[in-house]
This record gives C-alpha cells, sequence and structure tokens, in this order.
C-alpha cells in the first residue's frame, strides 16, 4: 500500500493550456515561427526553454541564448498575465472532494510540477492547502522526463519513491515517475501510454486505488 501520491499539476489538477498556448502562440507569431495545438501539445510537461527549443526546431530558427532568454521571459509575461485571471472555479469540485478523501485516508500528498509558476496556480485556485509538500520547476535543475521534481517530492514528504505514486498527463511525466521508481497513474494522454502502471479516465478513480 503506497503511503503519498505526487500530483503533476496542469493537466492533471486543472489545465491552463489554453493560456501557454495563447502566450507560445503569440511570441511565435512575431517570430515568425509556426505553431499550433499539435507543438503545444508536445509541451506538456517539458520545462519553459526546453519548450522553446521544441518550437524554434519546428519552426527551423536558430536563436543565441540572450535571445532565447527574451522569448522566454516574454511568453511567461504573457503567461502569467494569464493566470491572474484563474479563480478556485478553474478547478473542478470533484478535484477537490478526491484531495480531501484522500488526505482523510492518511495519506500524503505532493505537487510534482515543472512549473516555475507552480505557487502562483496553488494560491488563486486555493489547492495549497491538500499538499504536504511541493516540488516545482524553482527546485530543480533536470526537468520531466528526469525524475528530479519527483524524488524532490518524494523527500520533501519523508517517504521513498517505492512508496509513493505519481500521477501524470504527459508522457514525459510518466517516463519520469518509472525512471525515478515510483507507481505510475496515468490520466488524459498519458492513460493511453505504454510505460502507465494504471490508466485512470478520472481523478476519482483514485479513491478506488488508495
Ligand atoms: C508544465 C507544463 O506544467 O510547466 C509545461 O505542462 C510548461 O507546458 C512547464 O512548459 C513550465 O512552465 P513554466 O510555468 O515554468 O513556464
Ligand atoms: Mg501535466
Amino acid at each position: 500500500m503506497k503511503q503519498g501520491i505526487i500530483f503533476d499539476l496542469d493537466g492533471v489538477l486543472l489545465s491552463t493550456d489554453e493560456m501557454h498556448y495563447a502566450a507560445w502562440k503569440s511570441v511565435a507569431d512575431e517570430l515568425g515561427v509556426p505553431f499550433d495545438r499539435q507543438v503545444n501539445n508536445l509541451l506538456r510537461g517539458v520545462s519553459r526553454m526546453a519548450s522553446l527549443d521544441i518550437i524554434l526546431s519546428h519552426g527551423g530558427l536558430t536563436l543565441s541564448d540572450e535571445e532565447k532568454e527574451a522569448v522566454a521571459a516574454r511568453k511567461n509575461e504573457r503567461y502569467r498575465a494569464g493566470l491572474q485571471t484563474l479563480t478556485p472555479d478553474a478547478v473542478a469540485p470533484q478535484v477537490r472532494q478526491t484531495l480531501a478523501a484522500l488526505k482523510e485516508r492518511g495519506l500524503k500528498l505532493a505537487v510534482g510540477s515543472s512549473s516555475r509558476n507552480t505557487k502562483l496556480i496553488l494560491e488563486k485556485t486555493d489547492l495549497g492547502r491538500f499538499f504536504d509538500a511541493v516540488s516545482d520547476g524553482t527546485n530543480i535543475t533536470r526537468s520531466k522526463p528526469d525524475p528530479e521534481v519527483f524524488l524532490k517530492a518524494a523527500q520533501f514528504i519523508g517517504l521513498a519513491p517505492d512508496d509513493c505514486a505519481v500521477v501524470e498527463d504527459a508522457v514525459a511525466g510518466i517516463d519520469a515517475a518509472k525512471a525515478g521508481g515510483f507507481l505510475s497513474i496515468g490520466i488524459g494522454d498519458a492513460a493511453g501510454y505504454a510505460k502507465t502502471d494504471h490508466p485512470i479516465r478520472s481523478l476519482r478513480d483514485l479513491l478506488d486505488l488508495f
């Protein structure tokens, strides 16, 4: 029986996909590189800089490190402007109910997200209070599919990877979970991925697993 659950944030507890899409689309248009929802889907779970590298390589454009920093900062400014409009209503009631029920069953809950904006999202949606620890883009040096963000999350809640499950919607996140020695639970895109240990259709399915 697992004692802890580590949740990816975006795509699992809520979705800010449209905000990422709009922000990347506006900077891609300014750079004159193509960007569509298919490319946007490749960016799930991937860090900001690695996302920009994917967009540039799709568009066949090379930029200096300095230029890339400036473009990534512009994207983030626009994404954060979108995040300011988030309210607790962005989180489905069943997500809050599931987190509350899991906590009541004595499980330790953590967030494991590549986003450097995790704390802002948790604050705007009032989700922070459900978690014993938060591991995010600000405390790692290697992004998913590297397991660092989940290993840190497990460390923060004082558990070994073997005692924790990871809930993910991204293929890169399932790869990270498996590389770290965690049980992987996949929702959305990740539910159909071969490396996923337990596919689920809805977060409340966790109540049958724990
Ligand atoms: C993840 C998203 O949660 O965070 C990725 O799935 C995103 O699409 C990554 O690139 C990094 O986010 P941020 O907020 O640090 O730019
Ligand atoms: Mg995700």
